[in-house]
């Protein structure tokens, strides 16, 4: 059956309290329609129809190229921003999957099973619920003596009695589309003043059809976000299953209530992730590295055995066994290769460290490429940036570069040359030669160590 999704994000979100729409509001690095998109597309294999409000410029934005845009000009409730999809949806699909937009932690699998337990019966509506204590402002779930499902009543409207009940609506529902679309028009407005979806359920059981029910027994699949009490809920709920994810693929996570894995970071069995770790973006590391404390590293690529201590990297490469901290920070192109040692209070940028080199304390290199084997003494800088343009430096292998040596760039050193301590080199150095002084001159031609 061909079932189309709609994604509502047109509520104002005035709980959040916030200058920026609620779907906006990150978690895990990403906005929160972003995981609805991504689920509406991923249980139904088609672009989804977002509902949205008038003046939604910075969702069409996000949301541009995944998705339908359909407007809902005034809030009138979340059952009369479906009937803003009837006119591009209908006679299209045979099944609708509703969802909100602001359940971000629902699993592509559960909704395959909502989907397929509609499917499977001869249901108007199939709907997923939730049985616990913590009703977080969830509508209830009615059933009739025989435990059929025959409404669902708001919060806010509810009885002393029906507050009672343990069971409550996930927000996430199946409909026939020929049913829905030609029956959501009769909504009643509610007290508020709304059309309220959930008012589609004792619709149904009135004209005789029968309701489906899933229950989904994660209770941190849905956790609706409507205040930034239930954001810090998802964001400790995301940080548990990405983390238990990786515990149980082979990672050490010595702290995982302190330790923040995005959704898109991979990992290599027998790492260690020391707590206060920040990995974000499309971070990969390999194997048996030891990573933290103290880290935050986005958007890197980290080979196998490596160390990180207390350090921030960002669009950086590191090879295999390369070891960088502690406060080391790495920034855009910098690439490490195999076996680099980088101390503290080092920063590289845009430039290739060549294998074994060492690069211990408190020195810059941007806009660099340093040959195998170099030693870059303390406070060693790359001078690349003349007040208008950025310019290259070339070190050659095995280089010594003295401790508080200015290279002054464009500039290369040769393979093999000394730079004195507290060199200004302003010209290129020749190979296998010692040059010293400001600003730095060749003083001696040194023996080819061959
Ligand atoms: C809703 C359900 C409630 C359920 C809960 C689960 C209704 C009436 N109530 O309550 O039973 O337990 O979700 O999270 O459906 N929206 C629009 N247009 C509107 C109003 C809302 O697009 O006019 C969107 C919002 O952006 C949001 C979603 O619909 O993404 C749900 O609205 P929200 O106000 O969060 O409803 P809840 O109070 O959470
Ligand atoms: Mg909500």
């Amino acid at each position: 059956m061909v079932c189309a999704s709609v994604i509502l994000a047109a509520g104002m979100g005035t709980r959040m309290k916030s200058e920026s729409a609620k779907v906006l509001h990150d978690l895990g690095g990403y906005p929160l329609i972003q995981w609805a998109l991504n689920a509406g597309w991923e249980a139904t294999g088609r672009e989804p129809v977002l509902v949205i409000g008038p003046d939604a410029e910075d969702i069409r934005a996000i949301a541009k190229n995944q998705a339908a845009f359909v407007e809902q000009p005034e809030r009138l409730g979340t059952g009369h921003a479906v009937m803003q999809a009837k006119k591009v949806l209908q006679g299209k699909s045979d099944l609708i999957l509703v969802t909100y937009a602001d359940m971000p932690l629902l699993r592509i699998e559960t909704l395959k099973r909502l989907i397929k337990a509609q499917e499977e019966s001869e249901a108007r509506i199939a709907l997923l619920t939730l049985i616990s204590d913590n009703p977080r402002g969830f509508g209830r779930i009615i059933h009739n003596n025989s435990g059929e499902v025959i409404g669902i009543v708001e919060e806010a409207d509810a009885t002393t009695e029906q507050l009672e009940i343990k069971e409550y609506n996930a927000g996430t529902y199946c409909f026939r589309a020929d049913w829905l679309w030609e029956n959501l028009p009769r909504l009643p407005k509610s007290v508020k003043g709304e059309y309220y979806l959930t008012d589609m359920v004792a619709m149904a059981v009135e004209d005789g059809g029968a309701v489906a029910s899933v229950i989904v027994d994660d209770e941190d699949e849905l956790i609706g976000v409507n205040t930034r009490v239930h954001l810090a809920e998802a964001h400790a709920a995301l940080q548990r299953r990405i983390n238990s994810q990786w515990m149980l693929a082979g990672v050490t996570i010595v702290d995982p209530a302190n330790t923040y894995i995005g959704p898109e970071v991979a990992l290599g069995s027998d790492t260690i992730i020391l707590p206060n770790t920040h990995l974000e973006g499309k971070t990969i590391i390999g194997s048996a590295c030891r990573i933290g404390p103290n880290s935050i590293i986005r958007d890197t690529s980290i080979g196998d055995r490596c160390k990180i201590e207390s350090s921030v990297m960002e669009g950086a490469i590191l090879e295999d066994d390369v070891d960088a901290g502690p406060f080391a920070h790495l920034r855009k192109g910098a690439h490490l290769m195999q076996g680099v040692h980088m101390g503290n209070f080092g920063e590289v940028k845009n430039s290739t460290l060549g294998p074994g080199v060492k690069m211990g304390h408190v020195s810059y290199i941007g806009d660099a490429t340093v040959g195998d084997e170099v030693n870059i003494g303390a406070g060693t800088i790359t001078c690349n940036y003349d007040g208008k343009q950025k310019h290259h430096t070339e070190i050659g292998a095995r280089a010594f570069i003295g401790s508080g040596t200015m290279l002054v760039a464009p500039v290369q050193v040769g393979e093999d040359a000394i730079t004195g301590a507290g060199s200004v080199v302003k010209h290129d150095v020749p190979d296998s030669s010692l040059v010293v002084g400001v600003p730095a001159k060749v003083i001696r031609k040194l023996e080819q160590s061959d």
